[in-house]
């Protein structure tokens, strides 16, 4: 086989072969093809596409590249969830104690944040003592004790996922439906889950911004999973503003404890309850998907839900107390206020400018070794469709820093005020079966 032919096959539209799909990803991630001919591959992918069975090859392919973590030692049936990027997207937090007090065992590996999108292990580990780098044997003996563990990943998944985002990354061939598809489902699949739930953001900041893309994209991941004999269901949500009302680490934690004890933002809440009810009916767990919505909200009066939560938290060695006392939490020594400059309605809510200035105060990274701080980020007071005049507050900075810089002015512009009230989105587009 030649690299050459497979390229040009795939520019002039052809379909390629599993062996040729195959050789393609295993040259590359033992280097023996070099990023030159991917890269132009990728870009012939870009404007040809590829069909649900090459779709379905290259995920097996770049699954096979690394580890495959095997969860069988774990009883029961593993679901796994993704969510496409979020900002201040609380739910794993919510979901990883939430689905495991029903009785559905959670083995989650998760990842940190980059660029304007936070990851479940930095916030997980502004909880004082929280370890998240458990081996395999620890990772899966606290699946089976307590029936959720929630670590980073140390094994050396998908190594031709990550070399292929990055070449990605830099030839202008990231939004392509076959390669983001083909991308998520691997690390799924590498990752050990018998069956997935995805969460597929549409609106500002999101990989697909527009619903109908969305939409393509999520058929495009259940149609993998029905090749490869994963149970998939995908959820298509809305992102044109954030989830919840916090924006950062420590102050997600404390948001999550809310939604543990019933009394969290509506949006993050319902779709918690959402997606964990499709999890749980993935599992076998229920019967129907409302029987799953009402036993989840059962949970969280009940208040098992957030019992569950600080039993993850000290099998992980973390201070359980912040349940009782979220004080406890790394907190930021300043609070900055930024208020509207006019009168109307919030319209809409620039969700990856607030991702991006919550990295600038050192919520985040620019960089995979920029170090973060746990303290601080964004509380929103404001969301879209509430009313304000002058001198509303909007959002209220938390920072460890005196100078902010231009960090006010740039979140405040993320807001935007119209006269008139504007048109909700709904936060559930569609869900795919
Ligand atoms: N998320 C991924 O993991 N991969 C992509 O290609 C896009 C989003
Ligand atoms: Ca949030």
């Amino acid at each position: 086989m030649r690299v050459y032919d497979l390229i040009y096959k795939k520019r002039q539209g052809e379909v390629l072969e599993r062996e040729e799909i195959r050789f393609l990803i295993d040259g590359y991630t033992d280097g023996s093809i070099p990023d030159y001919q991917i890269a132009a591959w990728a870009m012939a992918v870009f404007f040809q596409g590829m069909n649900d069975r090459e779709i379905a090859d290259l995920t097996m392919a770049m699954a096979a590249s690394g580890d495959q973590i095997d969860l069988s030692p774990i009883r029961g049936f593993k679901v796994d969830k993704h969510s496409s990027g979020g900002v201040g997207d609380t739910t794993t937090l919510v979901l990883a104690p939430l689905v495991s007090a029903a009785g559905v065992p959670v083995a989650k590996l998760s990842g940190r944040g980059l660029g304007h999108t936070g990851g479940t292990i930095d916030k997980l580990e502004s909880i004082p003592g929280f370890r998240t780098d458990l081996s395999l044997a620890e990772f899966i003996e606290n699946v089976n004790q307590i029936g959720v563990a929630v670590a980073g990943q140390t094994a050396d998944l998908t190594p031709a996922d990550k070399k292929l985002y990055s070449l990605r990354d830099v030839t202008a061939t990231v939004d392509s439906i076959p390669l983001i598809a083909s991308s998520i489902m691997s690390k799924k699949i590498a990752g050990g889950a018998d069956g997935i739930v995805l969460d597929v953001k549409t609106g500002d900041g999101a990989f697909m911004e527009k619903v109908e893309e969305a939409e393509k994209l999520a058929r495009t991941m259940v149609e993998i999973g029905k090749h490869l004999e994963r149970q998939t269901i995908a959820v298509i949500t809305d992102m044109s503003q954030p989830l919840g009302y916090a924006i950062g680490n420590a102050l997600e934690v404390k948001e999550a404890i809310a939604t543990l004890q019933g009394r969290g933002p509506a949006d993050l809440t319902e779709l918690s309850l959402l997606l964990g009810a499709n999890m749980l009916l993935l599992a076998g767990r229920t019967g129907s998907y409302q029987e799953g919505y009402d036993l989840l909200q059962e949970l969280l009066e009940t208040g098992a839900a957030l019992e569950q939560f600080a039993r993850l938290i000290r099998a992980q060695g973390g201070e359980a107390g912040i349940i009782d006392d979220v004080n406890k939490l790394p907190q930021a020594r300043f609070n900055y206020p930024v208020t509207a400059g006019e009168e109307g309605y919030i319209s809409a809510i620039r969700t990856r400018e607030l991702g991006l200035q919550s990295v600038e105060i050192g919520g985040g990274r620019a960089r995979k070794d920029d170090v973060i701080d746990p303290a601080v980020g964004f509380v929103l007071e404001k969301k879209v469709g509430d009313r304000v005049r002058p001198g509303d507050t909007l959002l209220v900075i938390h920072a460890n820093t005196e100078d902010i810089g231009g960090i006010k002015e740039r979140v405040r512009k993320a807001f935007l005020i119209t006269p008139e009230k504007p048109e909700m989105n709904p936060l559930i587009h569609k869900t795919i079966r």
